[in-house]
């Protein structure tokens, strides 16, 4: 009982020291000028609560309008946003990052400012389009931290910007309105010398990369995508000694070659997406042993990836596609266990499938589009466990073999593509089960047996076409509620089919044996439907007259079937109408001049049909009329 006593004691007045300790008596509130300051800045802005999905989209904290709390009367150091040095008590950090401001900055106005800041972010807010703030550089030589990314400040970014020679991190990316002149930006990094993090991404700078930027050596963080960049990049760009993170994708006209790396390189993520290099990927990139990411996808490069590519241990996302690389995958790749990302497509990669990557049990997303892989397809999954599999796309290849069971198991697959291979055999029911699917496309294989019945929800985009598959429709196919894209085109498929189902835009049904009576077809077509293919069936009876106000179609091509009667002049309410062909049917009307009124209309096909009386006037307003 003693011994508990005393222990609760001595923990109290351990609570009661460690109390004394953290919390400093702050004998300074927030100066009147400095509180007054920050009112003022309040005044000019409104809150635009609707502009907070951007924050949130971007998984950076939702936004919320931060200036609220900002009362006259009580402390500034305890406003949201602000940040104090509480010795002094002065206003030394402004972050209003993602705060729904909203509102134009006068040119003149942003001296509403507290003197002693030394962070500032205004970040993801919209001040309309704003001049950037122009005279108040020199009130601001304390700054050390300047974030006005993603703000929509817009002209040209003075010269003055370069009098702030204390910032050690300057963010103006994402204002796409921004120009920074060559004479600007060279000022900028031969004084802002203190720089670690740099990134103008989409600022329009449009100038060579000025060699002045090689004496940025404290950098270790640079971002200058979309800047529209010219001329040659430097080697000693990679090889500035602190640097973790460089991207300078998205400057197409930017050229260059992959310098040779040694690997006392810090490098951690390097990004050259659509850039416009040329040579090879050199032996020593697998000296970059801390590379976490490499995106050098769209970038010109050719020959074959060094196996050195396999040291880089730490990799979780690698982009290669888009390229001219040509060979073999070496084997040392499997080598990546901590791989998510691996895009190699549009390629010239060849050799079988089966070898490279049985290791990679966390892989996510995993395209090897538009190359030569061959060999069967079931020997990707032959040592592999995939079980994370988000995305699988191996389109355009030499593949071939059934469809492996091993995907039947992919509980978190949402896209699968294995358009234009030789994959042959039937379309396994489990197939149509799998549970978070939202697109699969098998067209162009060599498929053959019925389609089964299906049994997902989350099925938005389906694409059979061009297979050898046979038999009925499934109606459940028209039942799922998120299907926007049907193309069951060029089979052997047979029956009655209701088209109407809720979701569709796109149904393409072409090229079969579709006998089925128009009317369960075409009597109740959805509203949302915009394309409707039916050609090359045996589709027949009267087209039924029943199309509404609702009618957003577009495309409507009935082509080659054996269909009669008139031409339904509720087509009128279509008013989307750009391409209507209702040829080789057995079409029995006068000419439909009414379709006049449909301005959109551009391809008007009539041919082989029993068409009858005058045509004047009308056909000369048609691009394409027959
Ligand atoms: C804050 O309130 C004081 C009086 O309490 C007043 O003099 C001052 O003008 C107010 N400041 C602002 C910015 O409204
Ligand atoms: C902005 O400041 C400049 C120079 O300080 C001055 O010439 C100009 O008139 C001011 N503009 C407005 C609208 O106050
Ligand atoms: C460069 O920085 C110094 C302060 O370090 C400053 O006095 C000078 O005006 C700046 N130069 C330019 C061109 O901005
Ligand atoms: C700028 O602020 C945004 C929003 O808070 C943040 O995501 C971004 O990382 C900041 N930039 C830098 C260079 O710190
Ligand atoms: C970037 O600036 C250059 C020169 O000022 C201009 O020619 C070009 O059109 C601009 N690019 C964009 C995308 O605005
Ligand atoms: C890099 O810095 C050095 C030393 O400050 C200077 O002499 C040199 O001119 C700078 N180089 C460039 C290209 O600005
Ligand atoms: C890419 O560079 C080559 C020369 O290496 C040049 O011929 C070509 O025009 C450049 N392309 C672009 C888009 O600048
Ligand atoms: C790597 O480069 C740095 C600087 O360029 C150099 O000091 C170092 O000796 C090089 N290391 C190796 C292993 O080549
Ligand atoms: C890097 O890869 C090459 C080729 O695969 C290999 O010979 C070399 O030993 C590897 N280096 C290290 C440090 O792992
Ligand atoms: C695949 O190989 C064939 C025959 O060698 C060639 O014609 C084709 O261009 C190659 N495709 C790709 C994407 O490299
Ligand atoms: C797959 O595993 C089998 C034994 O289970 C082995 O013989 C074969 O070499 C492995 N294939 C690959 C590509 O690793
Ligand atoms: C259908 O789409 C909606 C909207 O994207 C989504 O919320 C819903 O979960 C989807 N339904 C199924 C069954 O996946």
């Amino acid at each position: 009982m003693g011994c508990s006593i005393w222990f609760n004691l001595s923990q109290l007045f351990f609570f009661i020291l460690s109390f004394v300790q953290l919390t400093p008596s702050r004998a300074q509130l927030c100066p009147q000028d400095q509180s007054f300051a920050l009112l003022q800045f309040k005044k000019q802005f409104s809150f635009d609560e609707s502009a907070s999905q951007v924050c949130e989209f971007r998984n950076i904290i939702p936004s919320y309008p931060k200036l609220k709390s900002w009362k006259n009367g009580t402390d500034c150091c305890s406003w949201d946003g602000v940040e104090c040095d509480w010795r002094t008590g002065n206003v030394i950090g402004l972050d209003l990052s993602c705060s729904c401001l909203y509102g134009t900055i006068h040119p003149n106005s942003t001296l509403f400012l507290p003197p002693y800041i030394q962070r500032l972010n205004l970040a993801y807010n919209d001040f309309v389009s704003s001049p950037f703030p122009s005279n108040s550089f020199d009130r601001f030589s304390k700054l050390t931290n300047l974030n006005l990314s993603s703000s929509g400040f817009s002209g040209q970014i003075p010269l003055e910007i370069s009098e702030l020679s204390n910032l050690v991190s300057l963010d103006l990316s994402s204002n796409s309105q921004l120009r920074l002149e060559k004479a600007g930006f060279e000022l900028l990094v031969q004084n802002l010398t203190q720089l670690r993090e740099l990134n103008l991404d989409e600022v329009n700078i449009s100038s060579v990369i000025p060699r002045s930027l090689l004496n940025l050596t404290s950098l270790t963080f640079l971002s200058l995508v979309s800047c529209e960049f010219l001329g040659e990049v430097p080697d000693q760009l990679f090889q500035l000694p602190n640097l973790k993170k460089l991207d300078i994708g998205f400057n197409k006209a930017l050229t260059g070659h992959f310098p040779e790396f040694n690997s006392s390189s810090p490098l951690q993520s390097l990004s050259l997406y659509h850039i416009n290099f040329s040579g090879e990927l050199p032996d020593s990139i697998g000296n970059l042993k801390f590379l976490n990411v490499l995106s050098i996808g769209s970038c010109g490069l050719s020959g074959q990836i060094p196996p050195s590519l396999g040291n880089l241990t730490q990799i979780s996302s690698l982009f290669l596609d888009r390229n001219n690389f040509i060979g073999k995958v070496p084997p040392s790749l499997s080598n990546l266990e901590q791989l998510i990302v691996l895009y190699l497509s549009d390629n010239h990669f060849e050799g079988p499938i089966a070898s490279v990557f049985p290791t990679m049990k966390n892989l996510r997303y995993l395209d090897l589009g538009t190359n030569n892989f061959s060999g069967q397809i079931s020997s990707l999954f032959a040592n592999a466990t995939l079980q994370q599999l988000v995305v699988l796309s191996l389109s355009y290849n030499q593949l071939s073999g059934t469809l492996p069971s091993q995907v039947n198991g992919l509980s978190h697959l949402r896209e699968l593509s294995l358009d234009y291979n030789f994959i042959s055999g039937a379309i396994p029911s489990w197939m149509f089960n799998l549970p978070a699917l939202e697109s699969l496309d098998l067209s162009y294989n060599k498929l053959t047996g019925p389609i089964n019945e299906v049994q997902f929800n989350s099925l938005r985009y389906l694409d059979l076409g061009s297979n050898k598959l046979y038999g009925n429709i499934p109606s459940s196919i028209f039942q799922l509620v998120n299907l926007t894209y049907l193309d069951l085109s060029s089979n052997n498929l047979s029956g009655i089919v209701s088209c109407n189902a809720n979701s569709l835009g796109i149904l393409i049904l072409s090229r079969n044996n579709l006998s089925g009576v128009t009317k369960h077809c075409l009597r109740k077509l959805s509203r949302s439907l915009l394309v409707l293919d039916l050609q090359k069936n045996n589709f027949y009876g009267n087209i039924p007259n029943t199309f509404t106000k609702n009618c957003s179609l577009e495309t409507v091509n009935l082509n080659n079937n054996a269909l009669r009667g008139p031409v339904p002049d509720s087509l009128v309410k279509c008013r989307s109408l750009q391409v209507l062909d209702l040829g080789n049917n057995k079409i029995k009307d006068t000419f439909p001049y009414w379709l006049e009124s449909l301005s959109y209309l551009h391809v008007l096909i009539l041919q082989s049909n029993r068409f009858y009386g005058p045509i004047t006037t009308f056909m000369t307003q048609f691009p394409s009329i027959t």
